[in-house]
């Protein structure tokens, strides 16, 4: 049987109706909407889409959301600055410093100079360790979409095997966490795994976020598993074009899954409504 879909695209609507409710209620209480300032350093068009919709969505929801656009050739002091700066300004509650930087600027020196309390990508080490520690604060944006993608799911997590594939610090790592949070039984698998597929197969829920196309084949998944698949992966279409792909062979897997998400339209939307989620929740811990 075909896989249910997990529309992303229209779950996002939801959490941003949600936000959207939130930002008014904080700026009744508050008198002043939550700020969120997007940082972009340098011309990388896909950046540059990024950035202008996570503007045009903050904005949307009647929070005051700002872009600063950098030339590639600022120099990390600059960086620095501006993020000192936005630190210091008591109407920003949420700052994003955009990756990738250009390779002339220390990408780990600007993100752990941004104050905890605004990092609402969660990528500070502060807040990573929170998250490992079982005392989570502001997590990273597409785990937590990864999350109620699988609430949708109904997907029991308690006991479940979950095999998430990737071990970054923006997916892999905290999405493991947020599963080990629900009791779910955690591996996390990478691109140095023996016997990926037999890992995988264990799986009742399998997250794919390592950056390969299709990397995940229909045989690794186990038949009624729900598969996330995080990848964003851009290949030849064979006709002269291109085409998004996941870092799941999605034909193949849907039809074994019992729930899968689609790529574009799965967990891609998901990331910035939980970007807005995220930047109300530091709202609310700062005006506290
Ligand atoms: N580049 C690609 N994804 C992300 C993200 O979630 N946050 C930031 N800051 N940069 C990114």
């Amino acid at each position: 049987m075909a896989a249910r879909i997990l529309d992303g695209k229209k779950l996002a609507e939801t959490v941003r109706a949600e936000v959207r409710e939130g930002v008014a209620a904080f700026k009744a209480k508050y008198g002043r909407a939550p700020g969120l300032e997007v940082v972009l350093v340098g011309d990388d068009p896909a950046s540059q889409v990024y950035t202008r919709n996570k503007e045009k969505a903050s904005n949307e929801v009647g929070m005051q959301g700002r872009l600063h656009v950098l030339p590639a050739s600022t120099p990390e002091d600059e960086v620095l600055a501006l993020v000192e700066r936005l630190n210091a300004d008591d109407n920003v509650d949420g700052i994003l410093v955009q990756l990738p930087l250009p390779k002339s600027i220390n990408e780990q020196r600007v993100l752990d100079a941004v104050d905890p309390a605004k990092d609402v990508d969660g990528f500070h080490p502060v807040n990573a360790g929170l998250l490992a520690a079982g005392r989570p604060r502001l997590v990273p944006c597409t785990p937590l979409g990864c999350m109620r993608l699988l609430a949708l799911a109904e997907v029991p997590l308690k006991g479940a095997r979950a095999v998430v594939v990737g071990r970054s610090n923006i997916v892999g790592k905290p999405v493991a966490q947020l599963l080990l949070a629900e009791h779910a039984t955690v591996t996390i698998a990478h691109s140095r795994t023996k016997d990926l597929a037999a890992v995988c197969r264990e799986a009742d829920v399998l997250v794919a976020a390592v950056g390969k196309a299709e990397l995940v084949r229909g045989d690794f998944v186990k038949p009624g598993a729900v598969v996330i698949d995080v990848g964003i992966n851009r290949v030849d279409a064979g006709n002269g074009k291109t085409k998004l792909v996941g870092d799941v062979a999605y034909a193949e897997a849907a039809e074994i899954a019992s729930a899968i998400t689609p790529v574009p339209g799965g967990v891609g939307p998901m990331t910035i409504a939980y970007l807005l989620q995220n930047t109300l929740t530091a709202a609310h811990a700062r005006a506290a």
